[in-house]
C-alpha cells in the first residue's frame, strides 16, 4: 500500500521518531531494534469500534517502522483484532490462527502473531494455551502498550499478555505524540466513549470492554480538528453506548454542537445508542444541529415486553416507539436503524409476532438481525427453554424479509428527490463517483473525481439493489435539503 512507500520516503524522520520511542520503551529485545521498515497486517472483525482501534494500532506502530500491508504473506507482524459477540465470531479467530500458524512456520518464526480485541480480553490466557503460535495477546484498553508487548514477545522468555481495563491510560497515550492519526479518505470514525454498564442478559460487551467511560471533550475536539485538517468532512462518533457520553463539556448533544463548529466538519453521526440514554437535549439536537445527520441506529432487540424484560433492556416496546416518535417530531425524515435478536431463550411465536409488529410500527430504513447466540458467562446462557436452531432460522428469514421490504420502500421514496451526497470515492467504472446520502444510503453518479470530499446535490433517478443512482444538479445549493 502507498503508506509503505511514503514511510520509506520520510525515512529519516520516521527513524528518529522510532528511536525516541524505543528509548521510551526501555529495555527492548535486540530484534525489535533491527532496521525498519517492517510490514504490518491487521485483520479486523466485529464492530466499528474495532475498525477505529485497528487504525490506532497502526498509528502506534508506525513510529516503530511498521507500514500497513494488505496481506499476511510476508508480514512481520499480523494482528487479529477480534470480536466475541457471537459464537461464530469467536470461532473464526481460531480457524484464522490455524492458517497463520502454517504461514509463520514458513518464515521460520520471524512473523509475529498478535491477538487483540474482545476475544483477547475474554479469553487471553486460553488463546495462548490453545495456539502456541500466538506471540502476544492485547485487550482493547491496552493498545498503547503494543510496542512494549512486541518487545517482550521478541524475548525468548516473553510472556506478552495485557488485558487491563484502563481506557484513560490508552487514550492519554494515544493522544500524546508518537501515535499521530493518519486518515485515508473523507469520512472517519472517532471513538468518544467505551464500555457498557447495561448488562443486557445476552451480551458479552460489558465483560470485554469494561464499564462506561467517556473521553474528555478537549481530546476529542483536538482529534476532530486534526481529522478536518486532513480533509475529513464527516465523523461518526463511536461508543458501545455513545449516547451515555458525559464529560467536562456535558452530554453527547453538547459534544456534537462543539464538533459542528469545526470548520470543514459538515456531517456528524453517532453509533450505537441505547434507548435509555436518549436524553431530551439529544433529541432536541436532532432538530437544531444542521450537521447532525438524519440517521439513527437505535437498537431495540425485540418487540415483546416479556422478552425485553428477560433481556434486561430497561425499556418496553411502547416506550421505544414513543421515543422514536419524539425524535421524529424533531426530524421527520429520520432514517431509523436497529438491531434485533431472534430466538432469545423462551421466545414464543407470540413474542416473535410482537417483534414483527414493532418493526412495522417503527418503520425502519434498515436493521441488523441476529440469531441468539449463547455466550458463556452471560445470564441468558444459563436460561432454560433455549430456542431450537431451526425455529431461529425460520424467524430470522421472516424478519429479514420484512426489514428488506421496509428498506426498499425507504430507498424507493428517495427516487425523484434531490439529496446532498458527500462524494467519498471513485466508482467502479471510469467516470463514476460514489458517496453517501444524509440517510447513509450509497449513491452512485457520473462525475469528476475531483468532487471527492465535496457535498453535492444529486437528483436520485434509480433504485439499485444496494445503492441509489442519480445525476449531479449543478445549480442547486448545498443547503437545498439535509446537509
Ligand atoms: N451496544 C450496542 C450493540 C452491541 S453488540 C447496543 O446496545 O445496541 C451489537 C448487536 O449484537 C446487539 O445490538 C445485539 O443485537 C447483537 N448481539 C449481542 N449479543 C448477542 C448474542 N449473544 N447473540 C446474538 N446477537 C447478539
Ligand atoms: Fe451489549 Fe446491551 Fe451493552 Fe449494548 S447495551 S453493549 S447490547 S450489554
Ligand atoms: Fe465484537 Fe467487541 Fe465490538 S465483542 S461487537 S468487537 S465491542
Amino acid at each position: 500500500m502507498t503508506r509503505i512507500s511514503s514511510e520509506v520516503e520520510t525515512g529519516s524522520r520516521e527513524e528518529m521518531r522510532a528511536q525516541k520511542d524505543l528509548e521510551r520503551i526501555g529495555a527492548l529485545g535486540e530484534e525489535v531494534k533491527a532496521a525498519p521498515p517492517r510490514r504490518l497486517y491487521i485483520k479486523t472483525y466485529g464492530c466499528q469500534m474495532n475498525v477505529y482501534d485497528s487504525e490506532r494500532m497502526a498509528d502506534v506502530l508506525r513510529p516503530l517502522g511498521y507500514g500497513l500491508t494488505d496481506s499476511p504473506e510476508g508480514a512481520d507482524l499480523v494482528v487479529l483484532n477480534t470480536c466475541h459477540i457471537r459464537e461464530r465470531a469467536t470461532e473464526k479467530v481460531f480457524s484464522e490462527l490455524g492458517k497463520l500458524k502454517a504461514m509463520k512456520a514458513e518464515t521460520g518464526g520471524r512473523m509475529k502473531i498478535a491477538v487483540a480485541g474482545c476475544v483477547a480480553q475474554a479469553e487471553g490466557a486460553e488463546i495462548m494455551r490453545r495456539q502456541p503460535a500466538v506471540d502476544l495477546v492485547v485487550g482493547p484498553q491496552a493498545y498503547h502498550q503494543l510496542p512494549e508487548l512486541i518487545a517482550r514477545a521478541h524475548r525468548a522468555d516473553g510472556e506478552a499478555l495485557s488485558a487491563d481495563f484502563a481506557p484513560e491510560a490508552k487514550f492519554d497515550a494515544l493522544s500524546a505524540g508518537g501515535a499521530e492519526r493518519q486518515v485515508n479518505g473523507v469520512t472517519a470514525f472517532l471513538t468518544v466513549q467505551e464500555g457498557c454498564d447495561k448488562f443486557c442478559s445476552f451480551c458479552v460487551v460489558p465483560y470485554t470492554r469494561g464499564p462506561e467511560w467517556s473521553r474528555p471533550a478537549a481530546a476529542i475536539l483536538a482529534e476532530a480538528q486534526a481529522l478536518a485538517d486532513q480533509g475529513v468532512r464527516e465523523v461518526t462518533l463511536l461508543g458501545q453506548n455513545v449516547n451515555a457520553y458525559a464529560s467536562e463539556i456535558g452530554g453527547l448533544a453538547d459534544l456534537a454542537r462543539a464538533l459542528s463548529r469545526i470548520d470543514g466538519l459538515d456531517r456528524i453521526r453517532y453509533t450505537t445508542s441505547h434507548p435509555s440514554d436518549m436524553r431530551d437535549d439529544l433529541i432536541a439536537a436532532h432538530g437544531e444541529i444542521e450537521a447532525l445527520m438524519p440517521y439513527l441506529h437505535l437498537p431495540v432487540q425485540s418487540g415483546s415486553d416479556r422478552i425485553l424484560k428477560a433481556m434486561n433492556r430497561g425499556h418496553t416496546g411502547d416506550s421505544y416507539l414513543a421515543l422514536v416518535g419524539r425524535i421524529r417530531a424533531q426530524r421527520p425524515d429520520l432514517a431509523l436503524s436497529g438491531d434485533f435478536i431472534v430466538g432469545f431463550p423462551g421466545e414464543s411465536d407470540a413474542d416473535f409476532e410482537a417483534t414483527l409488529a414493532l418493526v412495522e410500527a417503527a418503520n425502519y430504513a434498515s436493521a441488523f438481525t441476529f440469531k441468539y447466540s449463547r455466550r458463556p458467562g452471560t445470564p441468558a446462557a444459563a436460561m432454560s427453554s433455549q430456542v431450537d436452531e431451526a425455529v431461529k432460522a425460520e424467524r430470522l428469514a421472516r424478519l429479514n424479509a420484512l426489514i428488506e421490504a421496509l428498506r426498499q420502500a425507504f430507498n424507493a421514496a428517495q427516487v425523484g428527490r434531490t439529496l446532498n451526497v458527500l462524494i467519498e470515492r471513485k466508482g467502479r467504472h471510469a467516470g463514476q463517483i460514489g458517496g453517501r446520502s444524509p440517510y447513509l444510503q450509497a449513491v452512485h453518479l457520473d462525475g469528476d473525481e475531483r468532487l471527492i470530499g465535496r457535498i453535492v446535490p444529486v437528483r436520485i433517478d434509480k433504485l439499485g439493489p444496494n445503492a441509489l443512482s442519480g445525476a449531479l444538479e449543478p445549480d442547486r445549493s448545498k443547503s437545498f435539503e439535509a446537509a
